[in-house]
């Protein structure tokens, strides 16, 4: 979704607002812009397409005495991605400049009003509405921030805004309801971002606006109001504990490759202070969950990949937790009026902590008076702030659009938690649990090799126009997930499907174009998935099968290819099949030549619904 940072300070604003809008590339946008003030007038650059599109433009243009700013990369919602509709967006009469993420509601009302009252508008946006309805409202209002915040309480809907005034430029006015904005606290100079990493490099202080909060920052001082009568609200700074490097490519050849890499890590982060080794006794210590009675029923709530990791989970969660376990996409969820009993619990899992459905969800539950659990990676996010308790994943900053080592991480804290609950009913678990701990160093040995094969395969299936990933229990989820990385990232048709369903339709659509990519663990339901796989080679179909030896020997599968993974407890075999998935996409990806970090139409944080 839109990157949004603003600058105050001693620093020529415009090559550092470029230097964040870079940074905040990951969240997917399709054009781009600055405004800044110089020579008592408000200028404006933007351009469609990438950000090299807007340096080329800049080249031309003398911004080096502006040292406040504003810049947006946007992905569209209202108007076509093209140049016009780019932000920022002035007021009619140029007083002001605003950049914002979300969308405002009622602004076909709002936009009526105002070409009544004389306005023209330049763009197809809601944005441009806002801020001539800002600029309006100074006109009778008695300073800018009254207008400001006049405004804002007309506008109905999301927003993250941020914007600068040509009387007082080097003041920055930001407002958020809804959609992320944080403050980075300099020294003489201060930050305004839809992210950290947009300012990481400068500082590590930060201040997270919540919603109905306005902030007027200066070079050297800032304050935040209520929006409702701007009354001064004390807000605390938190120092973020990741530096550059966590949010650089280290040497990797796209941010997606390094994340895969770093699940070994990423696993033994998340079991760091929650497995806890005492006389020879192992147990699971999830301190958040203690004061948190057993749920009778757990509703799991989530988007994209953090759904598939539900997915993965319900079965642990049921199996080895005994918690009846319940799963929602958060768009369905929100609208359909669900059923939550007093003493169920609501589990939203979100890597950015910002989706706008999953908080709605969230939010939901609680107006119903369910306790709601947040499994969170980004701290300090909305989700992480409004859970009545927070899971932190502990991944580290996941820059890819294309989730991957969030999932693996949401897969420990999941099975950290079906054995913490077990536990609590008396119930342990050892085996997977060691199982568990194991995994880090399982990981580190295979990745290599999985790298390697993925390649190959990559190469060996590029011609493919359409793929199946096909799986039965646990690993339906990982078919899902495995199907969502291939057409993100490569704009292949792929179709994530439970195997057992394959001959109510799908199977149909098999032939020797139509390639499966079967996963085959060594689990319970292996036998059900060799006859299915059977069934899909009688119709001509190529397969890829991701499968495990047992005692060094080979599940009797007259597949194409076999993927050999090595043997794990049956609950943990996901773990090892999750990358060579993503391995797969990104190989495949990377083949075909696409954009592996930034796919086209997609957004990391989606913060619209
Ligand atoms: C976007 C991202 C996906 C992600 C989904 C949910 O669509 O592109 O990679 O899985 O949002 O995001 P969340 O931050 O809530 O896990």
């Amino acid at each position: 979704m839109c990157g949004i940072i603003g600058y105050t300070g001693h620093r020529p604003a415009v090559p550092l607002l470029l230097e964040g809008l870079h940074r905040l590339e990951y969240r997917g946008y399709d054009s781009a812009g600055v405004a800044f003030v110089q020579q008592d007038k408000i200028s404006i650059v933007k351009s469609a397409g990438k950000l090299s599109a807007l340096e080329a433009k800049l080249a031309d243009h003398p911004t080096l005495l502006a040292t406040s700013g504003i810049g947006h990369t946007r992905w569209a919602t209202h108007g076509l991605p093209v140049e016009k509709n780019a932000h920022p967006h002035l007021s009619e009469d140029g007083s002001i400049a605003i950049i914002h993420n979300g969308i405002i509601e009622n602004f076909l009302e709002i936009k009526e009003e105002l070409l009544a009252a004389g306005h023209t508008f330049l763009s197809d946006t809601d944005t441009e509405v806002l801020a001539h309805l800002i600029g309006h409202e100074i006109q009778n209002s008695t300073s800018i921030l009254e207008a400001f915040s006049h405004a804002l309480k007309k506008a109905s809907g999301a927003y993250a805004v941020v914007m600068i005034a040509k009387e007082d430029p080097n003041t920055l006015y930001a407002a958020r309801m809804s959609a992320p904005l944080l403050m980075g606290v300099g020294t003489g100079e201060n930050f305004v971002a839809s992210d950290i990493p947009a300012f990481l490099p400068y500082t590590r202080e930060v201040i997270f606006l919540d919603d109905a909060e306005i902030a007027v920052v200066k070079t050297d001082s800032w304050k935040i109001y209520s929006l409702e009568g701007l009354a001064p609200v004390q807000k605390s700074i938190s120092h973020i504990p990741w530096d550059m490097q966590a949010a650089a490519k280290d040497g990797y050849k796209h941010f997606m490759l390094k994340e895969i890499m770093e699940q070994p890590r990423v696993i033994t982060d998340c079991l760091s202070g929650r497995v806890i080794n005492d006389s020879h006794e192992m147990r699971v210590q999830l301190h958040e969950l203690d004061g948190l009675p057993i749920p009778r029923r757990l509703h799991i709530v989530a988007c994209g990949t953090s759904y598939n990791a539900g997915l993965w989970g319900r079965q642990l969660l049921e199996n080895v937790g005994g918690i009846p376990t319940d799963l929602d996409i958060a768009s369905e969820f929100r609208y359909r009026s669900p059923i939550l009993l007093p003493d169920d619990a609501v589990m939203v899992i979100s890597q950015s902590g910002e989706t706008a459905d999953t908080l709605a969800a969230l939010r939901l539950a609680k107006e119903k008076g369910c306790p709601v659990i947040g499994l969170c990676n980004v701290v300090g996010s909305s989700i992480a702030r409004e859970s009545d308790v927070v899971l932190y994943t502990q991944a580290g900053p996941e820059i890819s659009v294309a989730s991957t080592k969030a999932m693996c991480s949401q897969m420990t804290l999941i099975t950290l938690m079906a054995l913490y609950f077990a536990q609590r009913r008396g119930r342990k678990n050892d085996p997977l649990l060691h199982a568990l701990c194991l995994l880090p160093n399982q990981l580190s040995e295979i990745l290599p090799s999985l790298k390697k094969t993925a390649e190959r395969l990559a190469i060996a299936f590029s011609g493919a126009r359409n793929f199946f990933y096909l799986g039965r229990g646990q690993c339906h989820a990982l078919a899902l997930e495995g199907a969502l990385k291939l057409k993100e990232l490569s704009y292949i048709h792929a179709e994530g499907y439970a195997f057992g369903e394959m001959k109510h339709g799908p199977i149909a659509l098999i032939d020797h174009d139509f390639p499966t990519f079967a996963l085959a663990l060594n689990n319970e339901l292996f036998s059900k998935v060799r006859s299915n796989i059977q069934e899909v080679l009688a119709r001509q179909g190529r397969i890829i099968a991701l499968v495990q030896a047992e005692d060094g020997v080979l599940p009797d599968l007259n597949v194409e290819e076999m993927w050999v993974l090595p043997p794990s407890h049956p609950a943990t075999a996901g773990f090892l099949a999750l990358p060579a998935l993503q391995l797969f996409s990104y190989a495949m990806a990377d083949y075909l030549g696409k954009d592996v970090d930034q796919p086209r139409n997609l957004a990391k944080s989606v913060t619209v619904e």
